[in-house]
């Protein structure tokens, strides 16, 4: 017999609001996410505004992304922002060490990032360089992007074209300051974060500027405790970053396409790390800051494969399947759980690299899988999150099991519920049995996004193999929903 899971939702009592900045992105000088997949130049023959690809921010304004943050990741740690602005022929080059090894010549800085901005209508979140910067550098640079003084950081903005000052939310104090970001102690950093913030001021008298300390690797919960105790009250989020690979090693992680059902578990298990994570770093949070007053900012999450065979190795090309989509919902739904705490999270990464949710070959461009889960979720963006309950039978592979179904609901500033559910069973189909609470009656609408094969993906040939199609599986009787969830599939309904 088939399977069941149950359901309660409780649309009468509301939850935290789900900040719409879980739905963020990240774009880092890395491979072809900045060149190439956002940045063609202003004389390239693909349609452009000022250099930036009009058909990527066509696709990605459709997802209303809250907040891009740049440039790096590893990147951020040797930028010096002086070499990215002013006339672009005159701009010095540097080696992107990190990132394959390829020269970089800095025509996308500044003013190209906040004019990418401006255009998809996004929050911008700038990470400055901690670990081969100065303070002055940075000081210089906060004042550069946000002051409308007549100062010399102003004025300079003002001589290379931009008058008004930009509007920049978030500013992160360091990447991954336990590795690449300069190896530091918690202890050595949390000083270095507190010498960095105290030299970013507010230039916009009616806006505070949002600083990130750098978080934990993973579950390095001594770093939290640390950083929580000694910084707390100069931060306004803590970041976090996990990545999913099948296999849990760096060296053979899994390829992307062509895998079987072993590396379809070790995947959804290894993703589903991120509730303990989150789960146990928001633990310490609590001890720390019980009013919530920082939040944890998942700022870079996603899948991370073997890269395409055949291409650069430092450019993290990996190709996105129904698997990515499955691993997208899992993960927006454990940020969804944790709104309390959780007000931001960035996937890795925007475009070409990673878990992207749009890839582009020269003038081709598809959207992914993943690019679909954030376009359906988009309801949930900024929307009360409604208290659920949910039993679910397990999926069991080997000697291990996992919940089969994960769902999450809100209710839109119109009124209008939505829940979202995700069937991470591969071959298996589920019945989830819904008792509505609180939900009047009206037709239930929805959408799916499915296929047979696990490794279901778009192509540039054939773009639209994994594509969300209407949803027929859910019918209302009284209080009761009952909702066909087929095997590996990513489902939104509007009640
Ligand atoms: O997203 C790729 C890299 O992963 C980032 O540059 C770094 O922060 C992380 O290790």
């Amino acid at each position: 017999a088939a399977e069941t899971a149950t359901l309660t939702l409780r649309a009468g009592s509301s939850g935290p609001v789900i900040s719409r900045e879980i739905y963020g992105h990240f774009a880092e000088h890395l491979g072809h996410c900045i060149y190439g997949g956002l940045w063609v130049g202003p004389d390239s023959p693909i349609p452009n505004t000022r250099g930036i690809r009009n058909d990527v921010v066509g696709a990605l304004k459709n997802l209303h992304i809250p907040v891009l943050r740049w440039p790096g990741g590893c990147f951020a740690d040797e930028y010096h922002w002086k070499d990215g602005i002013g006339p672009r022929e005159k701009r010095p080059s540097m080696y992107n060490s990190h990132w394959g090894g390829v020269v970089e010549n800095n025509h996308f800085g500044t003013h190209e990032f906040l004019d990418l901005v401006e255009q998809l209508g996004c929050e911008a979140f700038v990470s400055v360089n901690v670990g081969s910067g100065t303070v002055q550098e940075t000081q210089e640079w906060v004042e550069y992007m946000t002051s409308d003084a007549q100062s010399p950081m102003a004025n300079l903005r003002r001589a290379h074209g931009r008058e008004k000052a930009w509007r920049v939310k978030y500013i992160g104090v360091g990447n991954e300051t336990w590795g690449c970001g300069g190896n530091m102690r918690p202890e050595y950093y949390a000083d270095v974060y507190k010498h960095f913030n105290t030299f970013i001021k507010n230039y916009d008298r009616g806006f505070r500027v949002q600083r990130i300390a750098c978080g934990p690797n993973g579950d390095n919960y001594a770093w939290t405790e640390e950083l929580m105790a000694s910084a707390a009250r100069q931060m306004d989020g803590l970041s976090l970053h996990h990545y999913t690979l099948p296999t849990g090693q760096w060296g053979k992680k899994g390829p992307a396409t062509g895998f079987v059902e072993d590396q379809w578990f070790t995947t959804m298990r290894n993703t589903l790390l991120m509730e303990t994570l989150v789960t146990k770093h928001s633990a310490i949070m609590d001890k720390y800051d019980p009013q919530k007053k920082v939040g944890l900012v998942v700022d870079e999450w996603g899948t991370w494969y073997d890269v395409e065979p055949g291409t650069n190795p430092g450019f993290l090309r990996q190709n996105n399947t129904l698997r990515d989509a499955v691993v997208a919902g899992l993960n927006l739904h454990i940020f969804q759980k944790h709104a309390d705490r959780v007000t931001m999270a960035n996937i890795a990464q925007m475009v070409n690299v990673l878990q992207a949710v749009i890839l582009t070959d020269n003038e081709k461009m598809l959207l992914t899988p993943t690019y679909h889960v954030f376009e359906m979720f988009k309801v949930h963006q900024g929307a009360t999150s409604l208290p659920l309950e949910l039993k679910s039978p397990d999926y069991v592979y080997g000697a291990e099991k996992l919940p089969r179904v994960s769902a999450s609901a809100s209710r839109d500033a119109a009124g209008k519920v939505h829940v979202s559910l995700v069937n991470l069973h591969p071959t298996d189909a589920i019945t989830v049995t819904t008792t509505l609470e609180g939900v009047p009656v009206a037709p239930v609408s929805g959408r799916i996004l499915t296929a047979a094969a696990m490794d279901a993906h778009n192509t540039f040939a054939v773009p639209e193999v994994v594509r969300p199609v209407a949803f027929i599986g859910a019918t209302r009787t009284g209080d009761t929903l009952t909702i066909e969830l087929p095997a590996k599939s990513v489902v939104v309904l509007t009640l």
